[in-house]
């Protein structure tokens, strides 16, 4: 039977280990009918320790089965993140059988180089599955395949096939920058060039990068893009997720001009504002006909991922999404938003075509729905300067709220009574914001509501938070409050039947 702890903040469908922590998502491709995730995984405790990789399986992104661990360290050789790929035409020659190899790419931490105070510590190894991604052997004969250089944080080797250069090309975190680095076999590495000493943010050390292309939505223009995760730093606090479009010629990764500027203006470009979203990175091999550039990220931050009050578990991921580039006006937008698969869960449903009203307005509806457990969607219209306030809450009083302030043209999440906050003081000690390109007159949000998180798509995911929370009890009720007024209009509330 379930545990207190289960029943209250086990997610229904965001996934989490059965038992000990987890941080990175790592490795993922699909293949043969399923989607597989692999992740940073220390099963003995539920604090980051000897890293192993952990393995979950999908068939829709959503609804993921635990398998055994994939990868597990040898002695003080802790396997950190990385990546996968099908070699589907052998290249690595690493292939026996008749299906293709799977390669993985990932970094080897040396605890004793580390403890012994040595700058050598990362090298990047890989190993490889004959069996679509469920056993692996690693590559003993050949290990590593890119030596360390001489730099303290070198890893977290994201690997994809460019198909425009018809070569594998692997982006590295290094310290300050991404480096890029090309192959024809998965095994001889060449160095190609750097990006981001002084672009960009840098208020921590850069990690788990991903670097692909894309076509811009509705055109068949593509664009590359950079994701570039780092911590500290992030927009709101501890870690965060930065992301960079431009070209790129085979060899060297060129800023779009507008873009450019935006992060100079800016300093950042943020994929999300939250606070618990982060070293996302996107699956290898989705099938071409399907062509979509799917993420999905760890739902926590450093700053107090090993404090968050879960004993048995430590972390969940965040809910799969799907990456697009926009073109708006000149600029280059990558938004994300939940994948599509999410729709077929969703049972009953309460639509609600207005909502108008001054002070605070009691959203009725919400409480004829599991609210650990379901999906939001609303437009608001005629926004003035003004804010507006909508709050989760149970019967213990405890508050997370979320929307607009639309006079200093933020989005923000307060989980400041959220209920349980104390286990460290970086969790609830700030607002969240998310800057909006001035005054807002309407708005649309799709949300996400699982027993412990809110995920907000605002505009189509342009402007994204991702939050956590541990109430005491789970909320069961939903208002919105404004000074002057507000007007929702085709609200939906959709149960999620999953678990
Ligand atoms: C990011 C990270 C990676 C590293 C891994 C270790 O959260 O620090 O850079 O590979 O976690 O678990």
């Amino acid at each position: 039977s379930m545990t207190t702890e289960e029943k209250m903040y086990r997610p229904n469908f965001h996934f989490t280990p059965k038992k000990g922590w987890m941080n990175d998502p790592n490795g993922m491709f699909y293949a043969n009918g399923y989607y597989h995730l692999y992740y940073q995984h220390y099963p003995e405790k539920s604090v980051w320790g000897p890293m192993h990789w952990g393995h979950a399986i999908s068939k829709d992104l959503i609804q993921w089965e635990e398998q055994p661990i994939a990868l597990y360290p040898d002695k003080d050789k802790y396997i950190f993140s990385g990546s996968a790929v099908v070699d589907t035409h052998n290249t690595s020659g690493l292939g026996t059988g008749k299906t293709a190899p799977i390669v993985a790419i990932y970094t080897l931490h040396d605890m004793t180089k580390e403890k012994e105070g040595k700058i050598d510590v990362e090298q990047q190894d890989i190993a490889y599955s004959n069996d679509n991604g469920f056993t692996w052997q690693k590559f003993e004969q050949g290990n590593p395949v890119i030596k360390n250089p001489g730099i303290r944080d070198f890893r977290d080797p994201k690997v994809n096939w460019d198909e425009t250069h018809k070569q594998w090309i692997m982006s590295l975190a290094a310290q300050d920058r991404t480096q890029f680095y090309a192959s024809k076999d998965l095994k001889n590495w060449k160095y190609l060039s750097e990006f981001g000493k002084n672009i960009g943010a840098h208020g921590g050390v850069w990690e788990c990068p991903d670097f692909f292309e894309i076509k811009v939505d509705g055109t068949n223009e593509t664009k590359w893009v950079l994701i570039q995760n780092l911590n500290p730093g992030g927009a709101n606090g501890g870690s965060g997720t930065q992301y960079f479009i431009g070209d790129f010629d085979g060899t060297t990764f060129t800023l779009d001009v507008n873009f450019a500027n935006k992060v100079e203006q800016e300093k950042a470009v943020w994929l999300d504002y939250g606070k618990d979203n982060y070293a996302g990175v996107t699956w290898n091999n989705v099938p071409a006909a399907d062509g979509r550039r799917l993420f999905i990220g760890w739902m926590s931050n450093w700053d107090y991922a090993q404090e968050v009050p879960t004993t048995a578990w430590r972390s969940s991921t965040t809910i799969a999404r799907e990456l697009q580039v926009i073109k708006k006006g000149n600029d280059y937008v990558l938004i994300n938003n939940p994948v599509k698969e999410i729709n077929k869960y969703i049972g009953k449903t309460i639509k609600v075509k207005s909502l108008k009203g001054k002070g605070k307005l009691a959203v009725a509806e919400a409480g004829k729905i599991d609210l650990t457990k379901a999906m939001l969607h609303f437009n608001i219209k005629n926004l003035k300067q003004d804010t507006y306030t909508f709050t989760l809450s149970n019967a213990n009083g405890e508050v997370v709220s979320f929307g607009i302030n639309n006079t200093d043209h933020y989005l923000f999440v307060d989980r400041l009574k959220s209920g349980k906050i104390d286990f460290s003081e970086k969790f609830a000690s700030t607002i969240t914001k998310a800057p909006l390109d001035g005054s807002q007159k309407e708005g649309t949000f799709k949300i996400i509501l699982d027993k412990t998180s809110i995920e907000i798509f605002y505009n189509n995911g342009e402007k994204v938070i991702t939050e956590i929370f541990f109430p005491n009890q789970p909320y069961t009720a939903l208002s919105v409050s404004s000074k002057n007024g507000v007007e929702l209009n085709d609200l939906e509330i959709n149960q999620l039947n999953i678990n």
